[in-house]
């Protein structure tokens, strides 16, 4: 399809705006997609995008050339992009290209000493996409990747509930005259809630568990008696784990590494060929028998029952995940490129609190925590 160019509103603020291709080994989404853009162009920014960047995501150049994208090689991008836009943190070939740019993309400097150390030697601002968050607690920009894992974690698990996939052979929607099979979730927030409502269009028999009762209330509301919700306590646990065909870890108690809801002895007594998805890995796992593992190698057993740590789970799906990815960031980018970054600092506090590192200075706390110095107050830094 022909797509037209962008009609194009000019304001004051012009910003050269970058997005290069991703190159940190096995990434394959992009931090912009056409339809952001054009949303830039109309507003009179330039954009560049390096060739090839859609690639992994299944957006081809041309569908950036027609929106009114320049298509750029990666050192002239870097070379005079004021807001660079990425999905991953900066390699080291990245690094060298930094001066005082601003970055938008996940940092997760609290768990990289070395990152952090190479960024503050630079002379650019860093915006971390995870520690983006609003007044609520709530981290926009993290959500839409435990959407996509949500989901994909019951979608894996019926595949490798599979005989062939090395599972129990269980059918989660069952047929008439047989029963359905069974989905525990451990935890009902964002990856929960997405896990739940992918089982139950499987039509699995489902039971979700949480801490907080108002959680389980929304499960509640949403889908009366068709989900069985049950107070997290390790007697309950122990009750659910035993029912399991597929069994889904999604906690999180933040800042924290995830408690261990499941242990091995539990995983001891669960069905032949069962399968677990434990989502929380990255956060250090809630069965205790998990272990990260990667896409290439996802699954191993310990005894009969299946195990799945992949920390990366939203990289199965590039393209979706970009997608989901950048409808979040945009309405942030837009607001940098209008206003200035200073000025979207300002006027939005969510934003100002995704500030990492800006000009050598430790902003975020944590990050400065992380390196055992106080932080440098925003307004401190020359943004
Ligand atoms: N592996 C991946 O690729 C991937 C992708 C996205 C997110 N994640 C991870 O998934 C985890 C969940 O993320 P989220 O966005 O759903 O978090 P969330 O904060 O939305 O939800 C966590 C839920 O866990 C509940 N909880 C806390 N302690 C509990 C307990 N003892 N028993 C039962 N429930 C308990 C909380 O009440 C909350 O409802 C995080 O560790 C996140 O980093 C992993």
């Amino acid at each position: 399809m022909r797509r037209r160019r962008a009609r194009v509103v000019r304001y004051d603020r012009r910003v050269i705006v970058g997005a290069p291709r991703e190159i940190k080994p096995g990434e394959q989404r992009v931090a912009l997609t056409p339809a952001g853009v054009r949303a830039l162009v109309e507003r009179g920014h330039t954009v560049l995008v390096e060739a090839g960047a859609g690639a992994g995501s299944g957006i081809r150049d041309d569908e950036y050339a027609t929106v009114g994208t320049t298509l750029t090689a990666a050192d002239a991008l870097w070379a005079k992009a004021e807001l660079v836009l990425k999905v991953k943190e900066p390699m080291p070939s990245e690094v060298k290209q930094l001066r005082g740019q601003t970055l938008f993309t996940y940092l997760h400097l609290a768990a990289d000493r070395a990152l952090t150390d190479a960024l503050r030697k630079t002379d650019a601002v860093f915006v971390a996409y995870e520690t983006v968050q609003r007044p609520d607690g709530s981290l926009p920009l993290l959500t839409p990747m435990s959407e996509v894992a949500g989901r994909l974690a019951v979608q894996e698990g019926a595949f490798y509930l599979g005989r062939a996939h090395g599972g129990r052979g269980v059918l989660l929607g069952g047929v008439p005259g047989v029963p359905r099979g069974n989905v525990v979730i451990l935890g009902a927030g964002t990856v929960g809630m997405n896990a739940l409502r992918t089982a139950v269009g499987l039509g699995a028999d489902v039971w979700i568990l949480d801490v907080n009762l108002d959680r389980l209330r929304h499960v509640e509301e949403l889908y009366g008696n068709a989900v069985v919700t049950q107070m997290s306590n390790s007697y309950n646990v122990e009750e659910a784990v035993l029912r399991a065909d597929l069994l889904v870890g999604a906690v999180l108690v933040p800042g924290a590494r995830a408690p261990v809801l499941v242990t091995k002895a539990m995983v001891a007594t669960m069905k032949d060929g069962a399968v677990i998805i434990d989502v929380a890995v990255d956060q250090g796992a809630c069965i205790e028998t998990i272990r990260p593992t990667t896409l290439a190698e996802p699954i191993y057993r310990v005894g009969n029952v299946v195990h799945y740590g992949v920390t990366n789970m939203p990289a199965l799906v590039p393209r979706t995940s970009t997608f989901a990815l950048t409808n979040a960031t945009l309405p942030y980018v837009l607001e940098m490129a209008n206003r200035g970054v200073a000025g979207a600092m300002r006027a939005n506090p969510a934003l100002a609190m995704g500030v990492n590192v800006c000009r050598g200075k430790l902003v975020h706390p944590a990050v400065a925590a992380f390196v055992g110095e106080a932080p440098t107050p925003l307004d401190a830094c020359q943004v």
